[in-house]
């Protein structure tokens, strides 16, 4: 395929987080209505795709990836004739829609799980995974772990069989060695692409394959269970299975945009997920790039839960690598933050003192790589992590985990709960700042998800405020949008981890972009570039300078060059 330009590779995604983003009826959970009645800011902001997270049928006992019916809109998001709207509504402004698609598992209130319920010769039994209980029956079928904690089997209410689930008891994992549930999801995902949608976000397909026989894993005591990616992620059929439901879609569709979340996925695997011929996704998103410092973490506790620094030599790598392997597909996925991580801003950045230049920072350094953007609503804004109070507050599984076992260590309940706010998902779920009114402008009533209010850190506000880390984010998709960031080479400098400094080239244009990563000022000397004219700034944060060949970089400090090479 070589360097061709894809319609998609200038695609800048916002992911909107439903239930968070917009409340139109009063009740505290965003919906439909209020991502229609936002476009327009949407727009303004200059994405052209938004990706929605689960608004389907659900128990939400995962907050909507636990899937009841496929076909229906959960009536907290509002209806069918809504979602038909936004589609056309977004379309109007130049802006795509995909939907987030979950095809690993169901919620055990899916028909197709109740019916497979009934027994071994229902038809919809092979539609899951099912196995016989070790010694007879009194053992578990192996020694697997789950990732929201605890054995991957559950034993069925009547019968002796335990069924498989990677995620919350809750979500039966679907059987994709069983065409008939290869055909449905196809069917489930043209019944969307038919209403209008522009692609999918697949939810966890890199799972799709469970290992036959179901292997222990080795090295565990008795009893004990374990994380089992060896045989239950990245396995050998999940291309022929992506390739299928891909190029099934694409004979009828074929610009439906797919990025596929490949969490564990080597950028080889993404290589291949990502190849036409082989996986047939457009891109994917792994959450390999960011290499944490693991020194101070307990290792008996849920890694992602401990609050620790990014590793910004490895990160560097790390991005390298996945810029040289993607760079013929587009590049890879840019993002910083999802659903799944606590926000940026105070998880890397510096929330407190330096919290509009890390901001601004950070979104420089990453969305002008080559690849796509992909920010999480608020993210714009320079959103923290939302500030919960009580355990009681978090509402997803894992943090309920963490706590309990966290306390059976011995830790204390305030260090737990620190711990909690700075890192888990629910920390970036807190509602959507509009404004500085009681619930932030989000709802006239207190939000499913808790809230910050804050003066100065809104849409209101900063739309009113052209220093904002708002204005400046619209500042960087505007450059993002040139030929150079979409298309140039890129090139990472080699440099002391306290900078981040890379160019893109294209023909005879550069960009150079210079990132101070650390909360002291920075000194940053550009004689080597000084006979390529770098002098023209096309954008920076605040408190920098350039005085002769240096360059004077505040706390977070960034700055863009521009030039043209004369020879
Ligand atoms: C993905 C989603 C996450 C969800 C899980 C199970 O990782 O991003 O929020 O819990 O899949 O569907």
């Amino acid at each position: 395929m070589g360097n061709v330009r894809e319609w998609w590779h200038g695609l800048i995604v916002y992911q909107v987080y439903p239930m968070s983003f917009q409340d139109s009826n009063g009740d505290g959970i965003g919906d439909i209505r209020g991502v229609i009645n936002r476009l327009d800011y949407i727009q303004n902001l200059g994405v052209n795709m938004i990706w929605l997270n689960p608004i389907f049928k659900s128990p939400k006992v995962d907050n909507g990836y636990d899937i009841s019916d496929f076909l229906e809109i959960d009536p907290i998001f509002g209806t069918m004739a809504e979602v038909e709207e936004l589609i056309l509504e977004a379309h109007k402004r130049g802006i795509k829609v995909i939907f987030d698609f979950v095809m690993n598992h169901t919620s055990e209130q899916h028909p197709w799980f109740q019916e497979a319920l009934k027994g071994k010769d229902n038809p919809y039994r092979d539609y899951y995974i099912w196995a016989d209980g070790k010694n007879g029956g009194q053992d578990l079928p192996n020694n697997w772990e789950s990732f929201f904690t605890g054995t991957v089997w559950e034993k069925e209410p009547s019968g002796d069989q335990y069924y498989f689930h990677l995620f919350a008891k809750e979500m039966p994992d679907l059987n994709w060695a069983n065409p008939e549930v290869r055909r449905a999801m196809v069917d489930i995902a043209f019944f969307w692409l038919d209403k209008g949608v522009d692609g999918f976000r697949l939810d966890a397909f890199i799972h799709l394959q469970k290992e036959e026989g179901f292997p222990d894993v080795e090295g565990l005591d008795e009893g004990e269970i374990g994380l089992a990616e060896n045989y239950y992620a990245n396995l050998p059929k999940i291309n022929e299975y992506m390739k299928f439901f891909t190029s099934t879609l694409r004979e009828r569709y074929p610009d439906t945009f797919i990025v596929g979340e490949a969490a564990s996925a080597t950028v080889e695997l993404a290589r291949s997920y990502t190849d036409p011929v082989l996986g047939g996704c457009d891109t994917v998103i792994t959450f390999r790039y960011f290499t944490m410092d693991e020194k101070s973490k307990d290792p008996r506790l849920s890694s992602n839960m401990q609050k620790t620094k990014l590793l910004y030599g490895a990160f560097k790598k790390n991005l390298q690598e996945w810029q040289k392997v993607m760079a013929d597909v587009g590049g890879p996925t840019l993002y910083w933050n999802n659903h799944d991580m606590a926000r940026v801003v105070s998880r890397i950045g510096d929330d407190s003192k330096h919290r509009d230049n890390s901001a601004k920072m950070l979104a420089t350094l990453m969305y002008l790589q080559k690849g796509i953007p992909f920010i999480l609503n608020g993210e714009e804004l320079g959103m923290k992590n939302l500030y919960l109070n009580d355990i009681k507050d978090f509402k997803s599984p894992e943090a309920q985990t963490f706590y309990k076992n966290a306390l059976a260590l011995g830790y204390s309940e305030e260090s737990v709960l620190y711990n909690l706010r700075e890192s888990s998902k629910d920390a970036s779920r807190g509602a959507m700042q509009w404004d500085q009114s009681a619930f932030a402008g989000f709802s006239t009533v207190p939000p499913w998800s808790g809230v910050n209010v804050e003066a100065d850190y809104n849409v209101a506000a900063e739309e009113a405020n052209p220093g904002s880390i708002l204005h400046f984010y619209r500042k960087v998709l505007d450059l993002k949008k040139t030929d150079l960031f979409v298309e140039g080479d890129y090139h990472l400098w080699g440099t002391h981890d306290d900078f981040f400094v890379y160019e893109r080239v294209m023909d005879k244009q550069v960009g150079l972009v210079i990132c101070n990563v650390t909360d002291q000022p920075k000194e940053f000397v550009l004689h080597p570039l000084e006979h390529h004219g770098y002098r023209q700034i096309l954008l920076q944060n605040e408190g920098n300078w350039l005085e002769g060949e240096t360059l004077h970089l505040a706390p977070y400090g960034v700055a863009v060059f521009q030039t043209v090479y004369n020879s």
